[in-house]
């Protein structure tokens, strides 16, 4: 296993594409978390690794920040994110795990998605605290379930929590979240899970386009087998495209809301 940071899902065109459909699939419980806990119009809001900036955007919507910066590790993605910011939206070189020192504290915190991909998180929120104003408000979403009928969606998942847990990273982190909160140095606002379901074929797009992207990491190719690749890539596609009519996936994102 290996335990250093590492983005498994990469930058690549295909992974922007993916993080597109994702951010429409889930636009709708982050939108509500926002609506929710953030506080109104504050004078800072940052998106902690917010990738293409869909999230960004979204911070800043919501929370009518007078500015809003997204703090991102990969270059695509920073260049990606600033074609499309609006006014008062800044993308900033940043490891979030190791906060710079030159980010100026906020009042909101948001982060979705990311602690899935680091090999510390308990220590990434902790250093979280770093981004915070005094009586600001940090909010984090990530994926706590996916549960499926379908035999294909069902392999991808055993697949991907696979390859994420060889880099240390853990699929269903949001899960986790409480007990994270309780080491970390703040009081909880809210902890809870948010429960949806999304069509089996919106989750096999996103799926599909993320296989195509991680069968080339280094360790999918030395372990898993490519003639199982191909045929899940077939079997999601299926989905995808509709043909093959499976249940809705019932979703559940783990939330957490720290000040
Ligand atoms: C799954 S994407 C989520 C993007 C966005 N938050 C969203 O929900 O659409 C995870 C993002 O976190 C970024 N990331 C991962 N580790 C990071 C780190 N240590 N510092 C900054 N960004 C990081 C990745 O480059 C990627 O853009």
């Amino acid at each position: 296993m290996t335990t250093t940071n590492h983005y498994t899902f990469g930058d690549n065109a295909r992974a922007a594409t993916r993080l597109e459909l994702l951010a429409r699939a889930f636009e709708e419980p982050s939108r509500a978390l926002l609506e929710r806990f953030a506080p109104r119009a504050p004078r800072l809001a940052l998106d902690l690794g917010s990738g293409p900036g869909f999230t960004t955007r979204l911070v800043h919507e919501v929370s009518a920040a007078q500015r809003t910066l997204g703090l991102e590790a990969s270059d695509k993605y920073l260049e990606q994110a600033r074609g499309s910011a609006g006014q008062g939206i800044e993308l900033v070189r940043e490891d979030i795990t190791r906060p710079s020192g030159t980010i100026p504290a906020a009042e909101l915190v948001f982060c979705r998605f990311v602690l899935t991909h680091v090999a510390d998180p308990a220590a990434a929120l902790t250093a979280f605290r770093g981004y915070l104003a005094p009586g600001g408000r940090l909010l984090l979403q990530e994926t706590a379930s996916m549960e499926t009928t379908h035999a294909a969606l069902n392999r991808y998942y055993e697949l991907v929590a696979r390859l994420q847990a060889h880099y240390g990273q853990t699929l269903y982190i949001g899960r986790e979240l409480q007990r994270f909160a309780a080491g970390a140095p703040f009081s909880v606002v809210h902890a809870g899970i948010r429960r949806f379901e999304r069509s089996a074929a919106v989750m096999a797009q996103l799926h599909l386009q993320n296989l195509m992207t991680w069968r080339a990491d280094p360790f999918a190719q030395r372990v898993f087998d490519a003639a199982e690749l191909n045929d899940l890539e077939q079997a999601l596609r299926a989905v995808a495209e509709g043909e093959d009519r499976a249940q809705p996936v019932s979703l559940g994102l783990g939330e957490l809301v720290l000040s």
